[in-house]
């Protein structure tokens, strides 16, 4: 293992147990795991955020029989905490430190895989590439995959369309009861977090802009709609930027919006969304941030190269002037904002999501349906479960179809 400081378990320990009182869907898959041992003799990879919620998978896992390496999917995102109770107390292999440097998140992944995985869980795709790439040599183990997020996902089809993706990925960011719920309510609500963290101000009265209108920026514009800002989106898919203005946002062009702009939220998954001409029309004293999964959708080189000084003003925020005096500041170095400056999705929406994950490492451990390599839906039934076990553990019930209408579903004979 390599970890920042062991003494921190007991504090780790304690939050994953908080995070586990929110998850009641992945904990009665762990009470099922610790009877079935459907894992048992699989190792498995897991390139994840090392928050409390990742840690109750993996124990969930381990409790499936599992032998589970964790690193990161981002060096900001670790909690040492979590990382050390994880280490420490489950005898699970963490290779994560938070703030880690370029080449110690990388050999951490190295790390992550030297047990010759059968099951490999990414967050991002960084783990599937380094297999693809470096370390070919333990491709021949694996018998597949999941992929946690949009950005993970859009890579994977491309290996795939490239016809190098050697095993079968579970697109997990795709099930329903994934996007509609973590990308929505769990960015929405970790993103407005982490701006409030970072900056303790108020929200109410402000102009927040917000780049792309998928299922994240969906979240993130409600959420600052609902502190009371004026929502501006702006968008390059005319349909996602028509819902926005039935939305009732108002959309323009970003280099119209920055001249309003209090805050800025890139969610696009796209790189240099922000740019240099974006940065010389900002209103003086904006903070931005990113909420899509890489570094790449500001360009702070372009910040860096324009501003005749920078430094660090609070925790998480770094304010550049530029030439007149504007200032700009940004919130985390432009990384995954509510994993960086805050804790990431609260664990109500983690249990989606990692109930999903562990469902589906458990049909690539058992064997049956493994599909051939290629990038693959989460079965229906399980979504279907997955919604059912969580409207159980919040006690709501919903109607079910009647026989009639399950036939007036199917046919085409009745109509006017
Ligand atoms: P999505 O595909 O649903 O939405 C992305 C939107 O951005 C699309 O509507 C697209 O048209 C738009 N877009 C692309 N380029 C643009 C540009 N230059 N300007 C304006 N809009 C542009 O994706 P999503 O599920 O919302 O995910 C977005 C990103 O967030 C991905 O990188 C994903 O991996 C990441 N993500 C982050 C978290 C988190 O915890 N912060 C959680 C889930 C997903
Ligand atoms: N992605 C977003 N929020 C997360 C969390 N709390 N844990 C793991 N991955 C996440």
């Amino acid at each position: 293992m390599d970890i920042f400081d062991t003494a921190l378990a007991p504090r780790g320990q304690q939050d994953i147990e908080w995070a586990e009182r929110a998850m009641p869907a992945v904990m009665a898959i762990r009470e099922r795991f610790t009877r079935e041992q459907p894992l048992k003799g699989m190792r498995a990879a897991a390139c994840m955020h090392v928050t409390a919620e990742t840690a109750v998978l993996v124990r969930t896992l381990a409790a499936g029989g599992a032998e589970v390496r964790l690193c990161a999917s981002n060096p900001l995102s670790v909690q040492d905490t979590v990382a050390a109770g994880l280490a420490v107390l489950d005898g699970i292999e963490v290779f994560a430190i938070a703030g880690e440097d370029r080449d110690t998140y990388f050999r951490h992944l190295g790390q992550a895989i030297e047990h010759r995985p059968h099951l490999v869980l990414d967050d991002g795709a960084d783990l599937t590439t380094l297999l693809h790439t470096q370390r070919t040599d333990l491709l021949e183990s694996v018998i597949g995959g999941t992929e946690e997020t949009t950005t993970g996902v859009t890579r994977l089809h491309s290996m795939a369309q490239e016809g190098v993706l050697k095993f079968p990925v579970f697109a997990v960011n795709d099930a329903r009861t994934k996007h509609m719920f973590d990308n929505r309510y769990g960015t929405g609500q970790s993103t407005l977090d982490a701006f409030m963290r970072a900056t303790n101000r108020l929200i109410a009265g402000s102009t927040f802009v917000v780049c792309g209108y998928g299922w994240c920026g969906r979240g993130v514009a409600e959420r600052a709609a609902g502190l009371g800002a004026r929502v501006i989106v702006t968008e390059v898919d005319p349909v996602r930027g028509l819902e926005a203005v039935l939305d009732g946002l108002t959309v323009m062009p970003l280099t119209d919006a920055v001249e309003r702009a209090d805050f800025l939220c890139t969610t696009t998954g796209n790189e240099h969304v922000v740019r240099a001409e974006h940065f010389e029309r900002m209103k003086s004293g904006i903070v931005i941030a990113n909420a899509g999964h890489f570094d790449v959708e500001i360009d702070l080189e372009a910040l860096a190269r324009l501003a005749t000084s920078q430094r660090d003003v609070r925790d998480h925020l770094t304010e550049f002037t530029l030439p007149g005096g504007r200032v700009v500041l940004v919130v985390a170095q432009g990384r995954l904002v509510n994993l960086a400056a805050a804790e990431g999705h609260p664990a109500d929406v983690m249990d989606l999501s990692f109930a999903n994950q562990a469902l589906a490492a458990e049909m690539l451990a058992l064997g049956r349906d493994v599909p051939p390599p290629g990038v693959h839906a989460i079965p229906e039934e399980i979504d279907s479960a997955v919604a059912r076990v969580k409207l159980e553990a919040i006690g709501t019930r919903i109607d079910t179809l009647t026989d009639s209408q399950e036939r007036y579903l199917a046919g085409w004979r009745t109509g006017t």
